[in-house]
């Protein structure tokens, strides 16, 4: 983990609300790790997940819902960023049957991990879901090339009507291992519908390197920290709360 001021390149409102922020830094990340960003006038780091990594430049993707990425938003290109990086641990890509499951902004993360099975020659399928249309076209572009893509929207305006477990429910794919990043509730029922596979989990962050304690969920485990043992976990040993 270092801390390090890292020159912005650009950081673009990409749709509704959604900025894609890409950094300077030869520092390396692993897919699934994320970056803690200092803001000016917060005390608090903002936690935002590596979309993806080439060469010297790190990608991030972000919602604006709150004053903290409300001001990350109005940082220009040629301005640096006060970053804590790489922090948390990794999916695990040891599989040769890969199911992506993302959904809204839990999209973001996958295209790193969708990298690295490119490169090792393996595609993997991966699933989108979303609210509607416009929440995915800039996600499906961005992944062309990457993997097997298919979507679910709420509203039926893009591929399957309905949530992503109600499609994944249509398919046979028992066999694969997934990988699945979204809104609590989505993966509350993927961790349900299959036996193998890895969540990428959220909570309210204070430190971000394990020191405070405060984003500490309940597994199998016993308490583990999602900075620190996380953000990904095996879903088998999630303990939801109902
Ligand atoms: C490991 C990790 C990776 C993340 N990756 C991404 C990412 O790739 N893209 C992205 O858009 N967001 C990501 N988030 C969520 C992001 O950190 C929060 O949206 C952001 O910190 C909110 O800051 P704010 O000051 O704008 O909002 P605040 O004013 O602090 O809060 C505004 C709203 O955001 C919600 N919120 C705040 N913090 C979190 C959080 N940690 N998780 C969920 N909801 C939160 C609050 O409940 C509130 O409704 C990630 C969070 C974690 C823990
Ligand atoms: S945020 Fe401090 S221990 Fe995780």
């Amino acid at each position: 983990m270092q801390v390090k001021n890292l020159k912005i390149i650009s950081n673009k409102e990409i749709f509704n609300d959604v900025y894609l922020m890409s950094v300077e830094t030869d520092i390396k990340f692993l897919p699934g790790q994320f970056a803690n960003f200092k803001v000016d006038g917060f005390t608090l780091r903002r936690p935002i997940s590596i979309h993806d990594q080439e060469n010297d430049v790190a990608s991030f993707i972000y919602r604006v819902v709150g004053e903290g990425t409300k001001a990350m938003a109005r940082l220009q290109a040629g301005e640096t960023i006060d970053t804590l990086l790489p922090l948390g641990n990794c999916f695990d890509n040891n599989t040769k049957a890969p199911l992506l499951i993302g959904g809204g902004m839990g999209i973001a993360p996958l295209k790193y991990l969708a990298r690295i099975f490119r490169k090792d020659g393996i595609t993997p399928k991966i699933v989108l879901a979303g609210r509607n249309k416009d929440e995915l076209e800039w996600f499906i572009k961005d992944l062309e090339g990457f993997g097997d893509i298919s979507v679910a929207t709420d509203d039926g305006s893009l591929g399957f009507k309905g949530r992503a477990d109600e499609y994944l429910k249509t398919l046979d794919l028992k066999k694969n291992y997934y990988y699945c990043c979204g809104p609590t509730p989505m993966m509350k029922a993927i961790a349900k519908l299959y036996d193998y596979g890895e969540l990428s989990l959220e909570a309210r962050m204070g430190c971000g390197f394990g020191a405070c304690m405060g984003c500490t969920i309940k597994t199998t485990n016993g308490p583990q920290r999602v900075c620190k043992e996380g953000p990904i976990f095996p879903a088998k040993e999630v303990i939801f709360d109902d």
